[in-house]
């Protein structure tokens, strides 16, 4: 039972200390705040199923547009989740 608890504080302070580095969207546009969430969820969800997530600022844009038209057809995502996924990417100041 101890060593159960002890496993189960070490996973959540794994997992809390990993996700902050996978930068947080804060726009004051509720709309753009929005859409960004969005696609940091579908990035997460989808784009770690195989490999670890890259950070955003490790591609620029255009790379980015490359990488994600190379993974789309891996990942079976629509042009629409390309595209939210694409703008949380390169949402980063
Ligand atoms: C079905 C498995 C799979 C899924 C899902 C997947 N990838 Fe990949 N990804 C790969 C493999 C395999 C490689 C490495 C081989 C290669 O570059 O072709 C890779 C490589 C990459 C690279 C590195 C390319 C480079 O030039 O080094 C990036 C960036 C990337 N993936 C982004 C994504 C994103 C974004 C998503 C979500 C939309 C995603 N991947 C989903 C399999 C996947």
């Amino acid at each position: 039972m101890k060593k159960l608890i002890i496993f189960t504080l070490i996973s959540v302070y794994i997992l809390l200390s990993c996700s902050p580095s996978l930068y947080i969207p804060a726009s004051s546009d509720p709309v753009l705040q929005q859409k960004l969430l969005e696609g940091r969820k579908l990035y997460v969800r989808i784009c770690s199923s195989c490999h670890n997530l890259h950070l955003p600022r490790q591609y620029n844009a255009e790379s980015w547009r490359k990488n994600l038209n190379l993974m789309q057809e891996r990942a079976k995502i629509t042009d629409e989740e390309k595209e939210i996924i694409f703008l949380y990417l390169n949402s980063q100041p």
